[in-house]
Parts: structure tokens; C-alpha cells; sequence
């Protein structure tokens, strides 16, 4: 194994930890990641937390494949460690599994290395590289079933024969897998993978990979769950597959069926149903795509079904249909002037809209955009409702703004399940709601930040129920509904405050976190609060006690995530009063 280490491992160093590691995984097959170590939080998608890798490969068989690169700021050793695998004038072919930055940012290096190298991708890829790397190049757009035949290395005899299977939407338009016949290899980019950041090539140790496998599908991959369902079926025709060859994290292996069956599962609870909320993006605009994530992520947490859909590349046909279908459609802002492409699908979009739909609007923020005004008036030119206020993002997107679009999602989603939810509990037996309904717990606001300034997110739920759950160490578990805006705040790793309420003055604080407040609120405004007395969140002053916790487990209930954390810090302010009590009269409400 090659690591090079790019810079100091010195934890006060401004600069971000990036390293690379060079390593064989397969009978003439080698991986390069590019491991970005302190990659932060809301840089890329909304919720990193142990920084990420980008996984290139080479496939060497009598002609010699590249699949995808590296970001553009591992250019300056990323190159010269591929030099050291191979002279580049020998990489015949290149194939762009998606044009994302992260995976296509050196590709114009390697175009300048090999001028002629061949490029094969999907149409809609070689599209979007051209308007990426301003240099011509060779290419071959390929689609399912097509083939590119790397022959036989000379060494070890394998015949390396490349299938490809178009996985459009994961979790962009422009995608392909590419299966390597010989080794049983599938390499998957997007799909699959996770933000992972550790030197495990390797599934090794699924236990620790597993919260950021199914953060990373809830965000990127749930919100595309009809076409996650599409590409499984793909693969399902395609000989044994032995590996996962992702393009973030580690390679999945050693526990392959396992990642595989979470995907179809949760693909297929996210497709059941006909009502879906279709959210429109534009890729490689402006900050669209990323938005659009916040506010899909948004709508799943509420159990609604959701639907991403590419403005760019869908088709008019499928455009009208998905558009047509949705009970609810949210869409960016467009550019003033639109080529001559984008104006038809726009155009397509605003005739399949009806009036019984709710209709969203968010600044793309892409530069000289159509105001958003004049966006929410066309869309709502039959009279729709509004599905929410519409998203004005007047700087740089930042971590509340997609807090806002996140939670804006969420209360789209709850539109859409509202009927759903009553019928759930209208059918509790009576006698049995009664009986659960003699559980009681105590009284507590838990509250968590993280960020700094413009970037920071803060949120606040009234909890009951909550209990302690070890002694060694000090633990807790507090019941999440998945749908709480909290709960972003609350992934493994993240540190939150449990503030314990005072049965003798705790009418005002309750009344106060219960309002309902609109998305990206801050919750704090007029409470009186300890900002820095706890890591984690802020200590109500007129709490009782409060706890600062770290999150150790989420263990998935159906409605509610069980968190588990452990307890770091505490203080009591009055020894003698005692803590909040909550008698209910039924279980079907808290
Ligand atoms: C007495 C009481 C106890 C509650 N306990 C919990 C709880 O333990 N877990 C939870 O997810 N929500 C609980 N809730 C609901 C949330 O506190 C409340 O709906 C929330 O503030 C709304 O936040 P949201 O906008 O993030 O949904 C409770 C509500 C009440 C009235």
C-alpha cells in the first residue's frame, strides 16, 4: 500500500487533513482514494461528519481503463501518484461513472497527459464534460447492455470485458455502473456509497460504516427510490457481483448482501404508494441540486414518498408524467435567459401542472436567475396552494438555509401523510390506547448546535420520553419522531443537551417550545439561555438540571429513532426541586 500524506497530521494546521492511499483489490485492478479527512459538515451534501474519499481504479487488461478521477484539490499529488501506478500515455480509456466535480476534477489533467485517451460515459455525461474540461476529446456514449472489451492482461490471463448499466438519478441524471466481467466487480460511484473517511479499503467493520450508509441513502438515494428499485433489477441480470466498487468510502465486500438487501428495502418502503411530492432540480446550476436534496430529505423524513426529477434531462414525456402524477411539485428558479432546451422543458413543466396540486418555489441562486416572484406566479397561475413560503437565498447557500429547506420539506411532507397520520391513530383499540397511556415520563427540552455564524443550525424539542438506559458509562435514550427538525442534529457522534424541566416553573418554557414555528425558525428567541455551559447546545437558564450527551446509537423504530447517547456533563441549579412529571391519558399522543 502507497500513502501520501499531504500535510501535517497537526490538528491546529489551517490547512484540511488530505492523504492517498494506492492499494490492489482484485486480479489486475487497483484502487487510488483520495481521502479528504476533515471535509466538513454542509461543504458537499448536508451532513458530513467523518469527512469523505473519492475512489478511482485502474483496470488493467491488454488495454487499460481509468474509472473516474479525483476532486481538483488532489491535483497536485493525485497526478503524480497515478504516474507512479502507470505512464498515462498507456491509459487507453476513461469512464466517467458521473460528471460530479468530485469524481471529474482532474479529468482535463488527464486529457492533457493523454490527448488521445477515450472518454466513455452516458450521453447526458459527455454533454456536461464538455461544458466541464473546455479541451476536445475522444469519446463513446454507451448505455445498458453495451460493452467495452479491455482483453486480456498477458500476466495473469483474465479477460476484463466492461458491461454497462445506465443508473440514471443516482443521485445524478447522468450515471452508469460498469461491471467488470472478469472480476466480478461492479463499480457503482454514487450508489452505495457513503462519506467515510478512515484507511479501510474495506467493509471490515460494518458496524461503524452502517449510521453513515443509511445517512448518505436517506439523502441522496431515498429521494430517487423508484430509480435505486430500477438499477437493483438491473443488476440482479448481471452475473455473481463480489464487490461494490463505490466512489465514496469503503468498497463494499465483505458484507455485500447485506448493503444490497438495505437498499432494496428501504427503496421499496420509499416507492409503496401513488402520492408523491416531485422535486425539480437543474443540474449543474447554481445551487439547485444541492437544495433541492435539503428539501427532498425534508420530505422524507415525514414518510411522504418524493420524487427528484432533473429539469436538464428528463424527457418531455416522462417530464409530463412525473409533473402530472405528483400531488405536490416544488421547483427552482430558472435562468432569466434559458437555451433553447431548458425554455421546452420549462414549458413542459408549466403545462402539466393542475390546480389540485400544492406548488413550491427555491431560489436556485445560480446567478442571473428569473426572480423567484415571478417563478411562484407561473407555477401558481391555476390557482394552486402554496406548499410553502417560497425560499429566498440572497447569499451563498449556508447551513441554516438548508435547515430551512430541509424543515420547509418536512412540513410539505406532513401536508401529504396528514391523512395517513390520523387514520394511524384513530386505530388504536381503545382499551389498549388507555393502558399505554399510563406510562408517564418526565419533562425535558433537549436542545443541540452546531456550526458557527451564518453556517450554524440550532433547534429545540419538548421531550418525554426519555430514560436512562446504563450506568457505565452514564447513558440515556430519548425517542425521536423521524419527522422532528432536531433530528438532523442528532447523528451519531453529535452532541445534544437534555435541559430537565422543574415541576414547580415549567408551563412557560413548554408553552414556548411548542409553538409550531415556521421552517428555519430560531427557537430560542426570547428564552433566556447559557450558551457555552454545555457542548452540544444551549442550557436553559430556568432549567432544572441539564445534560450534554453524545450520540452512541440510533436504533430505527417505525415512527420514532430510539437515540441512545452517552452522558459527558451535567449540573444540578437547585438540589432540592424536582423534575417536571407528565401524566398522560392516552397513548396515541405524547
Ligand atoms: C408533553 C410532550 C412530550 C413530548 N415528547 C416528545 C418526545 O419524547 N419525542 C418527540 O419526538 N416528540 C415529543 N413531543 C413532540 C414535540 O416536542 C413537539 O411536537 C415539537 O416541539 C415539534 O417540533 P418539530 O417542529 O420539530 O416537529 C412531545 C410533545 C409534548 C406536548
Amino acid at each position: 500500500m502507497v500513502t501520501a500524506s499531504l500535510s501535517s497530521p497537526d490538528p491546529s494546521a489551517v490547512a484540511p487533513r488530505l492523504s492517498l492511499q494506492c492499494e490492489a483489490i482484485a486480479t489486475d485492478t487497483s484502487t487510488i482514494r483520495s481521502l479528504d479527512w476533515e471535509r466538513s459538515r454542509f461543504d458537499i451534501e448536508f451532513g458530513l461528519r467523518n469527512g469523505t474519499t473519492y475512489n478511482s481504479f485502474l483496470v488493467r487488461g491488454e488495454r487499460t481503463a481509468l474509472i473516474d478521477t479525483s476532486h481538483a484539490k488532489f491535483r497536485d499529488t493525485w497526478i503524480p501518484l497515478l504516474q507512479e501506478q502507470i505512464d498515462p500515455k498507456a491509459i487507453d480509456v476513461l469512464i466517467v461513472s458521473h460528471t460530479e466535480p468530485d469524481h471529474s476534477g482532474l479529468i482535463g489533467d488527464l486529457i492533457d497527459l493523454k490527448p488521445d485517451i477515450e472518454i466513455v460515459g452516458s450521453k447526458v455525461a459527455l454533454q456536461f464534460l464538455k461544458d466541464q474540461v473546455h479541451r476536445p476529446f475522444s469519446s463513446r456514449a454507451v448505455k445498458s447492455g453495451e460493452t467495452l472489451d479491455l482483453g486480456t492482461n498477458a500476466d495473469s490471463g483474465m479477460h476484463h470485458c466492461i458491461e454497462f448499466l445506465s443508473a440514471p438519478n443516482l443521485h445524478w441524471p447522468d450515471t452508469i455502473f460498469s461491471f467488470d466481467h472478469g472480476t466480478g466487480i461492479l463499480y457503482t460511484c454514487d450508489a452505495f456509497g457513503l462519506h467515510y473517511c478512515s484507511d479501510d479499503v474495506f467493509d471490515r467493520d460494518p458496524g461503524a460504516i452502517a449510521p453513515d450508509f443509511r445517512f448518505y441513502y436517506d439523502c441522496l438515494m431515498g429521494p430517487n427510490a423508484r430509480s435505486v428499485l430500477q438499477a437493483l433489477k438491473r443488476m440482479d441480470g448481471l452475473p455473481e457481483i463480489n464487490t461494490i466498487a463505490v466512489g465514496h468510502g469503503p468498497l463494499l465486500r465483505h458484507h455485500l448482501s447485506h448493503w444490497v438487501s438495505d437498499y432494496r428495502e428501504w427503496s421499496g418502503q420509499r416507492s409503496k404508494g401513488e402520492s408523491y411530492a416531485a422535486v425539480c432540480y437543474l443540474s449543474q446550476y447554481g445551487f439547485s441540486d444541492r437544495i433541492s436534496q435539503a428539501i427532498a430529505h425534508g420530505i422524507g423524513k415525514a414518510d411522504a414518498q418524493v420524487q427528484l426529477v432533473d429539469l436538464r434531462a428528463t424527457d418531455p414525456q416522462e417530464l409530463t408524467a412525473l409533473i402530472g402524477d405528483a400531488k405536490a411539485v416544488v421547483a427552482p428558479t430558472w435562468p432569466a435567459q434559458p437555451d433553447s432546451e431548458l425554455q421546452a422543458s420549462i414549458g413542459t413543466l408549466l403545462a402539466a401542472l393542475h390546480p389540485k396540486q400544492l406548488v413550491g418555489v427555491y431560489d436556485a441562486f445560480g446567478g442571473n436567475d428569473e426572480p423567484i416572484d415571478a417563478v411562484a406566479d407561473q407555477l401558481r397561475s391555476q390557482g394552486q396552494k402554496q406548499a410553502f413560503a417560497p425560499l429566498r437565498i440572497r447569499q451563498l447557500p449556508q447551513g441554516n438555509d438548508y435547515q430551512r429547506c430541509e424543515e420547509s420539506g418536512t412540513d410539505l411532507g406532513q401536508l401529504l401523510t396528514k391523512a395517513k397520520t390520523i387514520a394511524a391513530m384513530k386505530s388504536l383499540d381503545g382499551e389498549l390506547d388507555k393502558a399505554l397511556g399510563r406510562i408517564s415520563g418526565g419533562l425535558y427540552v433537549v436542545t443541540a448546535s452546531q456550526g458557527e455564524g451564518e453556517s450554524s443550525r440550532r433547534s429545540a424539542m419538548v421531550a418525554s420520553w426519555v430514560s436512562q438506559a446504563s450506568f457505565k458509562p452514564p447513558g440515556l435514550t430519548v425517542a425521536v419522531a423521524k419527522d422532528r427538525a432536531i433530528e438532523a442534529l442528532m447523528q451519531v457522534g453529535d452532541r445534544f443537551v437534555l435541559n430537565v424541566l422543574r415541576q414547580d416553573n415549567h408551563q412557560q418554557l413548554l408553552r414556548h417550545f411548542l409553538k409550531r414555528f415556521p421552517p428555519g425558525a430560531d427557537r430560542f428567541s426570547g428564552v433566556n439561555v447559557l450558551d457555552n455551559a454545555a457542548d452540544g447546545g444551549p442550557v436553559l437558564s430556568e432549567a432544572l438540571a441539564y445534560l450534554g450527551c453524545r450520540v452512541e446509537q440510533r436504533m430505527e423504530g417505525p415512527d420514532h429513532w430510539i437515540i441512545y447517547a452517552v452522558v459527558e456533563q451535567g449540573n444540578v441549579s437547585d438540589s432540592d426541586a424536582s423534575t417536571a412529571v407528565h401524566h398522560r391519558k392516552v397513548g396515541n399522543h405524547y
